[in-house]
């Protein structure tokens, strides 16, 4: 069924495990995500950011995740991902999304915090979730064959983060502690010691540039309070790689039906291997 998704990230935060939140800009990438947490009777977040909502239409998203999550017994939530204005944070609510981000951590501080409560006050108008940003988290999901240094000016700080949440009311907190959005030739290493200072606040964190991230920090973070992890990048690999090899060994292939499972498989096999790194599979 559809949720919204405050509840979730209190029982992972409380249990120690953490909820993956799965991009999507295909049908394809949806219905793997929803049958990967199916299969490990998993909770699970399908997101889009804004690009990947205007490609598929926010009233189509949530009509098609409305409609394959209804008789399931695993709780789905649609999270609107890096909405950057308060526009796009009203449309995904008008939508039906259940769940919002709203991404004010490319302004001042003052801007940041004004915004985001702003939000927050919308998205608790309709009992929803509400997550907000402080610290930039870089990158963008995608590969690159580059280093990637991450200035340490744009990680969180632990006593404005305490100031950023009691002044906005946000359910969960997306922190930029060394994680960065996509994969780069550099492995990324999490500021753990930050993270655990963070966690003194008490509200569940958000671990955004969930790919790549090498697994052991990954269970680190989540005993540190982290309660959902954001993957991008090693969906759209899965899905475009696949594809590519698919095509090119079938060059005459030309019916989507016949060559999309494999994409669906390719997802559904990502998602499961997060879902399990986690540790929210048997949660229901
Ligand atoms: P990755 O692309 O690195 O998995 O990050 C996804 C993300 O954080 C979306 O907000």
């Amino acid at each position: 069924m559809l949720v919204t998704t405050k509840d979730l990230y209190l029982d992972a935060k409380k249990e120690g495990y953490a909820i993956g939140a799965f991009n999507v800009s295909t049908l394809e990438a949806i219905k793997a995500i929803i049958n990967a947490a199916m299969k490990l009777k998993s909770p699970v977040v399908i997101e889009t950011s804004e690009k990947e909502m205007s490609f598929l239409e926010p009233a189509l998203v949530f009509d098609i995740v409305k409609e394959l999550a209804k008789d399931l017994r695993i709780p789905v939530g649609l999270h609107l991902d890096h909405g950057k204005s308060l526009e796009t944070v009203k449309e995904a609510i008008a939508s039906g999304y259940t769940s919002v981000h709203f991404d004010g951590s490319g302004l001042p501080d003052g801007d940041n915090i004004k915004l985001t409560k702003a939000a927050a006050e919308m998205a608790h108008q309709r009992n929803l979730t509400i997550e907000g940003e402080l610290g930039h988290i870089a990158g963008s999901s995608e590969m690159h064959g580059e280093q990637i240094i991450i200035d340490k000016k744009t990680l969180t700080d632990p006593e404005m983060a305490k100031k950023f949440v009691s002044e906005t009311g946000i359910d969960i907190l997306a922190v930029s502690v060394g994680n960065i959005h996509g994969i780069y030739k550099n492995e990324p290493k999490l500021d753990i010691e930050r993270l655990a200072k963070i966690k003194e606040i008490g509200i569940p964190m958000s671990l955004h540039g969930g790919s790549g991230i090498p697994d052991d920090q990954i269970k680190r973070a989540i005993s540190c309070g982290i309660a959902k992890i954001n993957v991008n990048t090693e969906l759209r690999m899965a899905y475009t790689e696949t594809l590519r090899d698919e095509l090119a060994e079938n060059p005459d292939e030309i019916v989507p039906y016949e060559y999309l499972p494999e994409e669906i498989e390719a997802i559904e096999d990502v998602v499961e291997a997060k879902i399990r790194l986690f540790g929210s599979d048997n949660r229901i």
